[in-house]
C-alpha cells in the first residue's frame, strides 16, 4: 500500500476517543458569570490575522488518489466553515509532480481560503518556497518529527542543521511559518530555541491522540523501539512548557483534541488556536464533509457555552480562568519546577 494511504488507514484503525491528559485539567466553577451567551466572540488572532474560530484542520494527507479524496472533503469543510487548513507534507509532490493534484485539490475546492502547506524540517529555503507556490499557500508549516523518523528503518538518520535551516526559511519566506511537532510535544527549551530562530508561530503538537511511533511500527513485522508508542510530552504538558518561555509568540495546540472541551482547556492553558487531525479525518471518512461541517458547528456552539460558563466574553483573557491539575500532569509540574 502507498505510505500515505497506510498512514491514514492506521491512524483511523488506532483512532480512539479514550482519555488523555486533558482529563487531568479541571476548570474551577463560578456560578456568577454575569454575561450572556450572545456576548461571546470566538475570534482569535494568529499569523497576524484574525480567524473567526480558534481551531483548524491540521496537517494530514495528500500523495495518493485516496488521500486526494480525503483532502477534497477536508477542504470542503474548511471552505464552508472558514477554517484554516494545512495539507500533509508536500515533499512527495516536490519530488514527483504526478501526485501534486492530491494536494492542489485543496486550493481548487477553496480558492480564497487560508491554506498552509507543509514540509519537513531539514528542507531548504528553495524547497520551502516551492511548497508554498504549489498551493499558493498563505502560510507554511515545517514539521519536526525525529521520533517518527527514527522508528522507520528507512527514515532519516541525520538531523543536523535543522534549526539553522528553519531560521533561514523564517527570515526569508514571504509567508508566515508555523513550526510543528507531529504528536510528541515540545519542551520549554525547544520552544525557546525556535523563538530564538525568529519563529513566531509554534504548534507544540503533543501526545494524546495520533501516535506516529505506533503507526510506523504497525507498517512492518519488525518493530523498532516499540516502547516509544506513548513517547513524548502530552499536549497539556507541552503547553505548560511553552508558557515558561517569556517572549510572545502564537502558541498553537494540537494532539488528541477530541471535543470542544479539550479545545477550551488548551485555550485556557494559553493556546491561541488548536489543530485537529485524527478526529476530523475520522469524522469526514465516516460521514463525509457534511459530518465535518456539523462537528465544526457543534464545537463552535459549545465553545460559546463554555465561555459563558466561565464568564469570558472573548478568548484573549482565558488565562484568568482558574484550573486545577491532577495525576501525571501535576507530577509533571513538580518535576519540572526543579529542572
Ligand atoms: C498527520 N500529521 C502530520 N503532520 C505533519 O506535519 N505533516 C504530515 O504530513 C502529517 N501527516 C499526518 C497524517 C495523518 C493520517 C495524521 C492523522 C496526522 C500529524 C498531525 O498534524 C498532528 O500533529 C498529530 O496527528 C496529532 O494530532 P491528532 O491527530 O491527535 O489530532
Amino acid at each position: 500500500m502507498n505510505r500515505k494511504d497506510e498512514h491514514a488507514a492506521l491512524a483511523m484503525d488506532f483512532y480512539r476517543e479514550s482519555g488523555n491528559d486533558f482529563d487531568l485539567i479541571r476548570l474551577v466553577h463560578n456560578s456568577f458569570p454575569e454575561m450572556s451567551v450572545a456576548e461571546t466572540s470566538l475570534t482569535t488572532e494568529i499569523l497576524d490575522r484574525e480567524f473567526p474560530l480558534p481551531f483548524f484542520i491540521n496537517a494530514m494527507t495528500g500523495g495518493s488518489e485516496k488521500t486526494k479524496e480525503y483532502n477534497r472533503q477536508l477542504a470542503e469543510v474548511a471552505k464552508e466553515c472558514d477554517l484554516m487548513m494545512a495539507t500533509g507534507s508536500v515533499s512527495a509532490a516536490l519530488k514527483d509532480p504526478s501526485v501534486a493534484d492530491s494536494f492542489t485539490v485543496v486550493r481548487q475546492v477553496n480558492p480564497n481560503g487560508f491554506i498552509a502547506s507543509n514540509i519537513g524540517a531539514g528542507s531548504n529555503l528553495e524547497q520551502a518556497q516551492r511548497a508554498v507556490d504549489l498551493l499558493e499557500a498563505n502560510a507554511l508549516q515545517i514539521h519536526v518529527n525525529v521520533a517518527q523518523e527514527l522508528v522507520m528503518p528507512e527514515g532519516d538518520r541525520d538531523f543536523s542543521q535543522w534549526l539553522a535551516k528553519i531560521e533561514t526559511i523564517v527570515r526569508h519566506l514571504p509567508v508566515p511559518v508555523i513550526v510543528k511537532e507531529v504528536g510528541f510535544g515540545m519542551s520549554r527549551k525547544m520552544v525557546q530555541q525556535l523563538v530564538d530562530c525568529g519563529v513566531t508561530a509554534i504548534d507544540i503538537s503533543g501526545r494524546g491522540g495520533t501516535s506516529f511511533t505506533r503507526i510506523e511500527n504497525a507498517r512492518r513485522p519488525q518493530q523498532e523501539l516499540a516502547y516509544l508508542t506513548n513517547f513524548g510530552q502530552s499536549t497539556p504538558e507541552a503547553l505548560l512548557e511553552a508558557l515558561e518561555v517569556p517572549q510572545i509568540f502564537d502558541l498553537i495546540a494540537s494532539g488528541g483534541i477530541q471535543n470542544a472541551y479539550d479545545i477550551y482547556k488548551a485555550l485556557v492553558l494559553g493556546a491561541r488556536s488548536c489543530g485537529v487531525s485524527g478526529k476530523m479525518l475520522h469524522t469526514v471518512i465516516n460521514g463525509g464533509p457534511e459530518a465535518g461541517i456539523r462537528l465544526v458547528e457543534d464545537w463552535s456552539k459549545e465553545l460559546r457555552l463554555l465561555m459563558t460558563l466561565t464568564g469570558q466574553r472573548n478568548l484573549k483573557d482565558l488565562r484568568e480562568v482558574p484550573v486545577t491539575f491532577s495525576g501525571s500532569l501535576l507530577e509533571w509540574c513538580f518535576n519540572r519546577e526543579i529542572d
